[in-house]
């Protein structure tokens, strides 16, 4: 049946987390290996795509603007445009399901977070001129098995876990990507392999809550082992992405003090300084714990760079709790703050809180918080202005094409001038030593080492 999606093409947008990010590279993969054509545009797509996130309601409405702007949307050809199959997918099609199709008639696909595996077949029932929605809770396919189109070929995102189990009282995730579930290491550290050998020189584990990866297979977390068996294939950089503060534990820790590979950083998101609002979210640790946490790390890896997620304005948030992130965010120093206003989520237990805060003064708190985080972050780069550091590069800026950018080990931007961007494509994927000239907030400038 889906032999008839044989010469379509295909565009896929993609909102929210490289969770998302990373389910849209296995759609390329899957789409590609039945024949299907990707094209950068919905204009010349025959299928368009759209991978969602419904973390906050910002995301929501963005989809709904886009899906309808695309009704009416020019197309080269009237009618390739007429036959045109629109596709809902990840966190919002994972929610909402039917009720897109009834909100926006237009849309003749709807697939969810675990139901990745069944597109080709809802697709071409949408051919048929169908409308197919498939959204199961509980996956029995996963779409960690399909091979990924990846975007660029020296790094992967290599997915341990799928879904979470923490329920912060905030956070829809929980609800649209359903319990934690692990993959086997060795399923794991076998994809890993296959990538290293491909050429792969970069690879982030990810997952909602990676520290407590294992749980649900052995009874036990066993990330460490897990970070071991990665580094034992001989990628040259590793990395990982999400850690939750309440699971990150001592071993792990330690494996940035003895795995040359795991690169100096580590995003661990605090979301507030105060215990009575951590404790509201149910982050289960607080402060003091946090801020020991920091202290161990930097005790294996006196260089790591931090980087973590705030939110301001959680229901109840005082100007006191606020000057307690505030502080934090001051003690620790900081490479990279992502601040967000609270957003309320139809369904999650903090929705039916009290005491919201009035937006104007979670924007004021937004406003004060930044300027904080700015001022540490200039001074936490300024660490490395005059110093030579192995940049890996990724091609040329998007900003500026006679400048190649690229990342250090503590995922710092790097930008070095080069004679043309034929030159900065020919850098990407290599890793050279460049001398660090001026160090600003969120970048660095530099030039090859001699
Ligand atoms: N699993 C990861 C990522 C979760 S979503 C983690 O636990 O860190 C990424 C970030 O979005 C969160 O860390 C949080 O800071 C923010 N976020 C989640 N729900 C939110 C909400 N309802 N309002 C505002 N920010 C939210
Ligand atoms: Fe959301 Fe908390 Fe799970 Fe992260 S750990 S996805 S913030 S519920
Ligand atoms: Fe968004 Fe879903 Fe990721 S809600 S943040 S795309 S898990």
């Amino acid at each position: 049946m889906t032999r008839e999606l044989e010469g379509l093409t295909f565009c896929i947008t993609t909102f929210g987390c490289q969770m998302n990010k990373h389910d849209s590279e296995r759609i390329v993969g899957l789409l590609e290996s039945l024949g299907c054509i990707p094209v950068e545009g919905p204009e010349d797509a025959d299928i368009v795509i759209f991978m969602t996130c419904c973390v906050r309601e910002s995301a929501d409405t963005r989809l709904f603007g886009h899906v309808m702007s695309l009704k009416n949307a020019p197309s080269r050809n009237d009618a390739k445009a007429e036959r045109r199959i629109i596709a809902i997918g990840g966190c919002i099609g994972q929610r909402d399901g039917e009720k897109l199709i009834e909100d926006m008639p237009h849309v003749s696909v709807v697939f969810g977070t675990n139901t990745i595996p069944l597109l080709p077949q809802l697709l071409a029932e949408a051919l048929h001129g169908e409308q197919a929605v498939a959204v199961q809770e509980e996956s029995s396919t996963s779409a960690t098995g399909l091979p990924a189109h990846r975007e660029q070929r020296w790094a992967a995102w290599l997915p341990i876990t799928v879904g979470c189990d923490n329920f912060c009282t905030y956070c829809i995730v929980p609800h649209v990507r359903g319990r934690e579930k692990s993959r086997p290491l060795d399923d794991v550290a076998e994809e890993a392999r296959r990538l290293v050998a491909e050429g792969v020189r970069e690879i982030t584990l990810l997952g909602q809550n990676v520290n407590s990866y294992g749980r649900d297979l052995y009874g036990e977390p066993r990330f460490a082992s897990m970070l071991d068996a990665i580094a034992g294939t001989g990628v040259t950089r590793l990395r990982f992405a999400t850690s939750h503060p309440k699971d990150l534990i001592p071993q792990v820790i330690e494996r940035f003090a003895t795995l040359p590979s795991l690169m100096p950083a580590l995003h661990l998101p605090v979301q507030s300084g105060s215990d009575r609002i951590l404790a509201a979210m149910n982050r289960k640790y607080a402060r003091d714990h946090y801020l020991s946490l920091i202290d161990e790390l930097r005790r294996a890896r006196p260089d790591i760079a931090l980087s973590t997620d705030v939110i301001v304005g959680f229901p109840g948030e005082t100007e006191e709790d606020f000057q307690d992130t505030l502080s934090l965010i001051d003690e620790v120093g900081y490479h990279q703050v992502f601040t967000f206003i609270y957003s309320k989520r139809e369904g999650t237990p903090a929705a039916a809180y009290p005491d919201e805060v009035p937006h104007g003064v979670a924007q004021d708190r937004f406003a004060r918080l930044l300027s904080v985080i700015e001022k540490r972050a200039w001074e936490a780069n300024q660490a490395d202005a005059g110093a030579t550091v192995d940049v890996l590069f990724e091609g040329a800026s998007k900003k500026d094409p006679s400048m190649a950018s690229g990342r250090t080990p503590k995922n710092q931007t790097v930008h070095v001038p080069v004679s043309s961007s034929e030159e900065a494509h020919a850098l990407a994927g290599s890793i050279r030593p460049i001398r660090i000239l001026e160090a600003k907030t969120w970048y660095l400038k530099g030039e090859a080492a001699r």
